[in-house]
């Protein structure tokens, strides 16, 4: 296990590697979990060198409140990823080391992507993760890079970017992983009390009622039922509902057997905000 803080050391340890040494890279902000660490597992089995970069990157947050009440635990997750496999590289660099002159983001054109669901809630965020995540990718150059389907429309808006940016990388998507009542694993988990985290299960339990319905019903009727069962359970407050194909994630006009399909919600629990998708 090796720890870098820096670019100049991140270049020098590149350097060292030979041509034919595969690298994977799994992008994340720390305070990790069984769902990072599953990224990690992949990542290594794929590779002959694992990076795992841990930086909580300030230009996604379209929100002070919730940039500051992220968890920062770097103790932790060492200690977490050494137990995964001592043959890691661990990057963490402070902001001003990725953001030398000024931290702001650039501007994208993911093409309608970041217009919707987080996009539409989250001003301004897909212009950070992009800026972000392509500095990594230069910086590294990892063959491979892992991304999580917990963050589908970041997955999909990343898959853009090496597209648009002419980046050579194959960009992997793993499965969510949750906690036995289905709730999708996050950082932002660590913020709900034990009741509130059990009363999340609600969320996936009715995205998997939702695929249920989808298989009969129009997507409309399905969102429209989601809206209702959520009124019964004040303390979770629905933001958006979606469902839309995976590729423009677009919202369903007419379905079409050829067309895969997902549903994407975003709820507040008191002021944690969780987000879940499923596949129909
Ligand atoms: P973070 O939220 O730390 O997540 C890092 C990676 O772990 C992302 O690809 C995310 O989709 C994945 N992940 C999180 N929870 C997961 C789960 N339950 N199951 C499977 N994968 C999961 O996403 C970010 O950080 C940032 O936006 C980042 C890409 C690092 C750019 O700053």
């Amino acid at each position: 296990m090796q720890l870098i803080n820096t670019k100049k050391d991140l270049k020098t340890y590149l350097e060292g590697l030979s041509e034919s040494t595969s690298v994977g890279l799994v992008p994340t902000m720390g305070a990790l979990h069984s769902g990072h660490i599953s990224l990690v597992e992949r990542a290594v089995r794929e590779n002959h060198v694992t990076i795992v970069s841990i930086f909580v990157n300030p230009t996604q947050f379209n929100n002070q409140e919730d940039l500051e009440k992220y968890p920062n635990t770097l103790e932790a997750d060492i200690s977490l990823l050494s137990s995964v496999t001592e043959n890691l590289l661990i990057f963490a660099p402070s902001a001003a080391e990725m953001y030398s002159d000024k931290i702001s983001s650039k501007s994208y054109n993911f093409e309608g992507l970041e217009h919707v669901m987080e996009g539409e809630f989250r001003p301004g965020h897909f212009d950070g993760v992009g800026t972000i995540v392509e500095k990594l990718l230069r910086l590294v150059s990892p063959h491979r890079a892992y991304f999580g389907e917990k963050d589908f429309q970041q997955l999909q808006i990343i898959k853009k970017l090496v597209r648009i940016t002419d980046i050579d990388v194959e960009i992997v998507g793993c499965p969510i992983v949750r906690e036995p009542n289905g709730l999708a694993m996050s950082s932002r988990n660590e913020r709900l009390s034990k009741d509130q985290r059990k009363e999340a299960g609600f969320i996936y339990q009715t995205l998997k009622a939702a695929k249920k319905e989808f298989g009969t019903k129009s997507a409309d009727y399905v969102m429209d039922w989601v809206r209702k069962e959520f009124e019964t359970h004040p303390d979770l407050k629905l933001e958006y509902i979606k469902i839309a194909d995976v590729d423009q994630l677009q919202a369903v006009t007419t379905k079409n057997n050829s067309q895969e399909y997902r549903a994407f919600i975003a709820v507040y629990i008191g002021d944690v905000r969780l987000i879940d998708n499923i596949a129909l």
